[in-house]
């Protein structure tokens, strides 16, 4: 209810989003301006409760099949494009994408045919593969950025999400015998129990392992997960949260976004926050313009679909103007900063006229500052950005992912 009233308020009409079963064969990309690049690798070797994404258990000719159907799926959008497009970053996501580390030279190698990626390529990593022979195998393949899913150093918290322990000194050696650029580690937080000392500890332990970056994830409990965790009330959440980004801050690591903190500006791990993008494998999405589409979640679906030489998309949403610019302002807010002058040049029209009394009201609120031409978010407005994510991701994710982990094709949708 609250996140539909939101919508219509910020959208300044009733209207839904609809998701159609339909999609443009030719991605219309040539002209965005800072493009990223996603490939979803959607293999683990077991699958964990708590864990809401598309993945199936590894099976090595499954994985083949599925990475030639990926390579062709590239092929398909690339062809279309109308020559080699210069983009930002190229991440790898899942799943487990190590599992497939002897391919991902290959797919960067189908990618650079028809993309000149200029800020690098960065891999989700399960610790289990964040030994050497790995880390070189990447590296050779042109990885530059890595994420570590370490959700917790301490066994308690890892028995309760169904994970085995995480040794920090075989990590520590792996990553100092191959370096990379970035070393990011996922923490989840708001965990049954959890205190500040606790995720103190983790934090120590990431920093002294040699993570530049570190992501402190709060806990999504997604209605179709098998995992029940009761959720840690609303105030308690918002110390902890207070005490780590200031803990963060006291040993150099500076918010990069609501949920990242790093040492550096130029060590960001952020496979989400670009303007356009284009998505491969199941379950990626692709934004260009005004479309947001989704691929189907099936595996089997995916490979068939590519290999009749049509592209995967299960749903496309077409966005109304102020759809589009809500969808913008959500994702730039996430960076913790909207600037006015990038709204403006991305929609022709100034930010204050189209946002005026939700921007004074945010910062009547104490929830954001202006300075120089950008708004930007204080501790509180952090929080509370943190704390509606929460309905949204199960009033949008919770409930487009549900569906698409049911019907590989669905008939569409609104929300
Ligand atoms: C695709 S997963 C991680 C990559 C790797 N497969 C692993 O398990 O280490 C990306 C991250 O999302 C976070 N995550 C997964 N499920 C979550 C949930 N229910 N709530 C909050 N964060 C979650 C975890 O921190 C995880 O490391
Ligand atoms: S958390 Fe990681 S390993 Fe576990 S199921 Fe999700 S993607 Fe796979």
């Amino acid at each position: 209810m609250l996140t539909a009233l939101t919508r219509m308020w910020l959208t300044r009409s009733v209207r839904p989003f609809t998701f159609r079963p339909e999609y443009d064969q030719v991605l219309p990309y040539g002209d965005c301006q800072r493009l990223g690049l996603y490939v979803h690798i959607p293999f683990c070797r077991s699958l964990c409760s708590f864990c809401p994404y598309c993945k199936v258990p590894y099976d090595a000719a499954l994985c083949d099949r599925y990475i030639d159907a990926l390579l062709e799926e590239i092929r398909l959008v690339g062809e279309g494009g109308g020559g080699r497009k210069q983009v930002t970053s190229l991440y790898f996501g899942g799943g487990t994408p190590a599992l497939a580390a002897g391919r991902l030279g290959e797919i960067v190698r189908e990618l650079e045919k028809y993309f000149d990626i200029t800020e690098g390529i960065g891999v989700e990593l399960h610790p289990d593969d964040v030994v050497p022979e790995v880390l070189e195998t990447l590296r050779d393949a042109g990885v530059t950025r890595i994420s570590i899913g370490i959700q917790s150093f301490q066994p308690k918290f890892q028995r309760l999400l169904g994970r085995a322990p995480v040794d920090g000194a075989v990590l520590a050696r792996a990553l100092a015998a191959v370096p990379f650029q970035t070393v990011s580690m996922d923490f989840i937080f708001a965990l049954p129990g959890q205190t500040f000392e606790d995720l103190r500890r983790d934090l120590d332990t990431a920093f002294a392992c040699g993570a530049n970056h570190v992501a402190i994830y709060p806990f999504i409990d997604f209605t179709f997960t098998a995992s029940r965790l009761p959720a840690m009330r609303k105030g308690e959440k918002r110390r902890l949260l207070d005490r780590i980004t200031a803990y963060c801050g006291e040993k150099g690591y500076r918010r990069d976004s609501i949920w990242t903190f790093a040492a550096a500006p130029e060590v960001g791990y952020s496979s989400m926050t670009r303007e356009h993008f284009l998505g491969f494998g199941c379950s990626a999405v692709t934004l260009l313009g005004d479309q947001f589409k989704i691929n189907t979640f099936s595996v089997e679906a995916y490979c068939g679909r590519v290999g009749e030489g049509r592209l995967p998309t299960a749903l496309t949403l077409r966005f109304t103007r102020r759809q589009r610019m809500v969808y913008y302002l959500f994702w730039e807010a996430y960076s913790t900063r909207v600037s006015a002058r990038a709204f403006a040049e991305t929609f022709g029209v100034p930010l204050e006229r189209m946002y005026g009394p939700e921007l004074r009201l945010a910062r009547a609120l104490g929830l954001a500052r202006y300075r120089d031409g950008v708004y930007t978010m204080t501790p509180k407005g952090a929080f509370y950005y943190h704390h509606y994510e929460n309905y949204y991701t199960l009033a949008y994710i919770d409930k487009m992912w549900g569906i698409l982990r049911r019907e590989a094709f669905p008939r569409g949708l609104k929300l």
